[in-house]
């Protein structure tokens, strides 16, 4: 088989195809790679999943982070993002007509445990049943990563989450339940994804949730910079080591999986070939990358993290040290990028301390007025091929080679092209082309690597660019998504069921229809579908002249976000003005909403009623 690359965008999430686009691989295409080497795409369950307050999950800090204005670029939020909790098949099968071989995606602790702790939500569990099995039918392996930046907000509250060691212990009893629960089928686990992002911008700059920062460094209420970064990161790794002892000691050889971390490793090159400059490369290494595979590998902080943060820098007890070591059977490493490193030879010393501010280094993008490579729409973001090759053998010749995954890699577009302008996209195919190569030219010089992963299967909630960014190697078209989701947009579809007994009931029906969408009713949503049941249990469909079974009617509603659906016999369809104005005022929490969807629960559905079939059409024709 061609190697994926051939397939990137070729369609979008619509299923529309894309113009013949010639495509260069170079030489590359699967035989060139080891033999099972695996190929995939990532997400991560805020990104994707939407349905943030369905369905009993509880929230996340990034729930409360994102209702913060202006965090967000345009104060987008992730409650709908792309559906996966209900799209979830459509997503599997464009992986596998995509001829990928795994999906990395990550669970929820939330979802499953809504308040971290205690009573487990069995609707999430539920959810990431159907994802796995689904996975698996359709020839996926399931990679599952149990954390990804989404702290239950209940721990926030109940103990400031990440700066108390009790979440050592709560975290371990949580992936302890994914193992059990999931681990017959889930071979390949990962506790954590970045964690130094985790510490770093959550608590030295304080961008990312829970947004705490001393003053000096930014724009939080509370926090410090010189300690709480390095007390976070402490707690995380003894989380991930505790969770994997647990997965060793019980489950491990019943299950015969295998567990292990995601790093994020920018590349960090001497700008100059200068002493200094090298020691600045060495420090952001060390700083980046070391903070937590050092620890992992060795059982102890960096030499150089010792030395410059010195008390501020917590220590592993001895006991600790025998947990940390050597507590991965692999590690995920999500490499994007490369940035020139110098010495910025500052002569006095900082007033603040802080984490960024430890490093003591200068971050240059450029080299005698060269850029490093063409930037894509991030700014962080660079292209530079030559930095993953670097970081694989330096992972290699530095930390044991361990056994590793490439488990991000790619780079985004603006948010706001178009469908036509993504599906043009030799910049991003080039980007894949050329960091494969260098990638394949590390396992050629004897990286122990087994797969690679690209970030992203879909465009996705990018945090706080939120929805300006698109890594997806599938565009998604979010106008009707997004139109949806926002209860300030006009809703473009809405299918309704009402159960009406008699014509003089659905002609009462039709006119509250109508004065409803003519804006008698100031709200901000339009219902151009309505469902009617009847008492013999037909749908009928309406402005549509096609009867569709009650069963039909309710898997629509369940797949599809804009649809409600309403029982309700009274005669004179009363109380259908009621249903628009409760669903008007607060559609996320209608209880006949949710309702439908816990009557479709885990039922296969086949033959559903596509989208296109349903789509609104002519008024008027009236089938009764
Ligand atoms: C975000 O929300 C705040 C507060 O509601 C508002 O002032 C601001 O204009 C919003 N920004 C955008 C881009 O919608
Ligand atoms: C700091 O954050 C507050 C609250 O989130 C916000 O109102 C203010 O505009 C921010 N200031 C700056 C300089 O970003
Ligand atoms: C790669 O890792 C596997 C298992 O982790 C090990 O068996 C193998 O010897 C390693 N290969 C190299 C080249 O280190
Ligand atoms: C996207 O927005 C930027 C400015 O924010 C603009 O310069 C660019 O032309 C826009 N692109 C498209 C395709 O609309
Ligand atoms: C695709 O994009 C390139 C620039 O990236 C442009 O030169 C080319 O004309 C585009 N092709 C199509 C078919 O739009
Ligand atoms: C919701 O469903 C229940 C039972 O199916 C029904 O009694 C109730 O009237 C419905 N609510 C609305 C607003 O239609």
């Amino acid at each position: 088989m061609f190697l994926f690359l051939l397939l990137l965008l070729s369609v979008s999430r619509s299923g529309e195809s894309s113009p013949a686009v010639p495509l260069g691989t170079g030489d590359l295409n699967r035989k060139s790679f080891p033999e099972g080497f695996l190929f995939g795409t990532a997400t991560s369950a805020y990104q994707v999943e939407g349905e943030t307050h369905q369905d009993g999950r509880g929230p996340s800090i990034w729930d409360a982070f994102v209702k913060i204005p202006g965090k967000i670029i345009n104060n987008a939020t992730a409650e709908l993002t792309v559906d996966q909790y209900h799209r979830y098949k459509e997503d599997v099968d464009l992986m596998q007509s995509l001829n990928f071989d795994a999906y990395r995606f990550s669970i929820s602790w939330s979802r499953i445990f809504p308040e971290g702790t205690g009573k487990i939500n069995w609707k999430g569990v539920a959810y990431y049943n159907r994802l796995i099995d689904y996975l698996i039918q359709k020839g996926i392996t399931p990679y599952a990563n149990l954390y990804h930046y989404d702290l239950p907000l209940a721990l926030e509250q109940k103990y400031q989450g990440l700066l108390s060691k009790q979440v050592v212990e709560d975290f371990a009893d949580y992936a302890e339940f994914c193992y059990k629960t999931f681990g017959d089928r889930v071979k390949n686990w990962m506790t954590f994804n970045e964690p130094r992002v985790v510490a770093a911008l959550g608590y030295d700059n304080g961008i990312f949730a829970p947004a705490r920062c001393s003053k000096a460094f930014g724009n939080c209420t509370e926090g410090n910079s010189a300690t709480e970064p390095y007390i976070v990161a402490h707690h995380l790794i003894l989380a991930h080591a505790s969770a994997v002892q647990r997965y060793r000691q019980s489950y491990k050889e019943k299950q015969k999986g295998r567990i292990g971390i995601l790093l994020d490793f920018v590349w960090f090159e001497p700008l100059t070939s200068s002493e200094a400059d090298n020691d600045a490369a060495q420090r952001a290494r060390d700083f980046h990358f070391g903070w937590f595979i050092h620890p992992i590998v060795y059982g102890e902080y960096p030499k150089t993290m010792q030395n410059i943060v010195k008390e501020r820098l917590p220590k592993f007890t001895e006991e600790e040290v025998k947990m940390v070591k050597g507590s991965i059977d692999f590690v995920g490493i999500n490499q994007y990028t490369t940035y020139f490193m110098s010495d910025p030879h500052l002569t006095t010393k900082p007033k603040d301390l802080g984490y960024q501010q430890d490093w003591n280094v200068a971050f240059n993008f450029a080299k005698d007025g060269k850029p490093i490579g063409p930037r894509a729409y991030s700014g962080w973001l660079y292209n530079v091929p030559w930095g993953m090759y670097k970081t694989l053998m330096y992972i290699k010749e530095h930390y044991g080679n361990p056994t590793m995954i490439l488990s991000e890699n790619g780079m985004d577009d603006a948010g706001n092209i178009t469908l036509a302008q993504g599906l043009n996209d030799t910049m991003r195919i080039n980007y894949y082309r050329d960091y494969l190569v260098q990638l394949k030219k590390a396992v050629d010089d004897g990286a122990n690597l087994t797969g690679y992963f690209a970030w992203s299967l879909l465009d996705n909630f990018e945090w706080l660019s939120g929805y300006t960014s698109r890594f997806g190697i599938v565009y998604v078209d979010y106008k009707n998504l997004k139109s949806v989701f926002h209860p300030h947009d006009q809703v473009s579809c809405c299918a309704l069921v009402f159960d009406l007994t008699e014509r003089a009931s659905f002609d009462n029906l039709r006119k509250h229809f109508d004065d409803f969408n003519s804006q008698v009713h100031p709200h901000p949503y339009k219902f151009k579908f309505v469902v009617i049941v009847n008492k013999r249990d037909k749908l009928i469909p309406w402005p549509r002249d096609r009867a569709v079974s009650k069963e039909e009617a309710i898997d629509w509603c369940y797949s599809h976000k804009e649809a409600f659906y309403f029982e309700t016999s009274a005669a004179d369809g009363s109380n259908v003005v009621d249903a628009f104005e409760q669903i008007a005022r607060d559609p996320e929490s209608s209880e006949n909403r949710t309702l439908s969807l816990e009557r479709d629960g885990d039922r296969r559905v086949s033959d559903r009623v596509s989208a296109e079939d349903l789509k609104c059409l002519i008024p008027d024709t009236v089938v009764l």
